[in-house]
């Protein structure tokens, strides 16, 4: 019998941050950049009332929500999109832009989805180096070609933890070939007290060429209700709209992120939450010589080239304590991990199996 063929796509599937130990102890999840506080209390009335009727589609055109967007940014409503995560919106951005053959650039370190949604549409993936973890505007530069779509930069950068300020971003624009889209992925950028750093949004709310994107599933907490939008061209705009799943994302989703919107409150408290955390765990964790990058988003990426025990080792240590971290080899970081900012209780327990851990190194 021949079976039906399909394509092969030289590709590595991404790996999400894992949620279980091999013991499957009670854990304590630091392995995917997720909220430290939770949802917003707005959110969960939402979810504690719910009575909508869910036997009909939710708004394809996402209306309420994006009002509140462009109220809450200032910014066009029609030129606002939303996804099944931010995630779903660079998988239709390289949909809409990339052919066979087409070049993206994506720094050495990034995050996956981008290579990942652009080898499927076969697109050519070119890696700009960075330095010292750090985006690397001339080694972008460098890279392009005729064939150069797409560049695509999450600022602060994931998994480096990075940043690029507002000067180097603007550079960025100007050097690159107008017809080439920057994409910018906002993802962290609540959490950016950097008096230098400037989000996407913020920077080319009027430009042409550059996308912006932004997730629910951070400093919102609504990771599992899968909802992140794009803001772009009105041209673009209406192209995604075209090629979009008509109810993407799901009626829950669109009220918990309205609603998580307009809840200050929360935002401040998880702002406020990440630095005092980010500050205490970066001095605590210098004691054992691993270094990480300067506070800025609600994760850190540890370098242990100068501490005693290595990535791995200190990785299996703390798993048997039920905490997992994420590991660093399938981006390609040797000697490396990416912690998470947890919950108060969270960070104390870290902190005190990591003494344990080093005490007699
Ligand atoms: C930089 C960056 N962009 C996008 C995403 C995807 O977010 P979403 O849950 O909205 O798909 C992540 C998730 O880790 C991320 O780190």
């Amino acid at each position: 019998m021949i079976n039906p063929s399909f394509r092969k796509i030289n590709l590595q599937a991404y790996k999400p941050g894992r949620s279980i130990t091999k013991k499957n102890n009670k854990i304590i999840k630091l392995s995917a950049n997720e909220s430290a506080l939770g949802i917003s209390d707005k959110a969960k009335k939402v979810l504690k009332s719910f009575n909508s009727n869910i036997s009909k589609y939710p708004d394809g055109k996402f209306k309420e929500l994006i009002n509140t967007i462009s109220k809450k940014y200032n910014c066009d409503l029609n030129k606002v999109i939303c996804g099944s995560g931010s995630d779903e919106i660079i998988q239709m951005l390289c949909q809409l832009f990339l052919n066979k053959g087409d070049e993206v650039i994506v720094p050495q370190y990034s995050f996956l989805m981008y290579r990942i949604y652009a080898k499927i549409v076969g697109a050519k993936v070119i890696y700009s180096k960075e330095l010292n973890f750090k985006v690397s505007i001339k080694e972008i530069i460098k890279k392009v070609s005729k064939k150069t779509k797409i560049v695509f930069l999450a600022n602060p950068n994931n998994p480096t933890g990075t940043y690029i300020s507002k000067k180097e971003l603007l550079d960025l624009r100007k050097k690159l070939r107008q017809n080439i889209l920057l994409v910018v992925d906002d993802a962290y950028f609540e959490y950016m007290l950097n008096k230098d750093y400037k989000s996407g949004l913020d920077l080319f709310k009027n430009k042409n060429n550059v996308f912006i994107l932004r997730t629910f599933s951070k400093i919102y907490g609504l990771a599992a209700l899968r909802v992140g939008w794009g803001y772009g061209d009105k041209k673009i705009i209406k192209e995604l709209y075209r090629i979009k799943p008509p109810f993407n994302v799901n009626k829950i989703a669109q009220i918990c992120a309205k609603e998580s919107l307009t809840d200050r409150k929360f935002l401040q408290k998880s702002v406020n939450h990440n630095i005092f955390w980010c500050k205490r765990i970066k001095k605590e964790f210098e004691k054992y010589n691993i270094s990480t990058n300067d506070i800025g988003p609600n994760f850190f990426l540890l370098n242990f080239s100068k501490c005693k025990l290595s990535a791995e080792k200190v990785e299996k240590k703390l798993e048997n304590y039920g905490i997992i971290l994420r590991e660093m080899k399938s981006y390609g970081i040797k000697n490396c991990l990416r912690l998470t900012i947890g919950s108060k209780k969270e960070n104390i327990f870290l902190l005190n199996k990591m003494k344990s851990i080093f005490k007699h190194v």
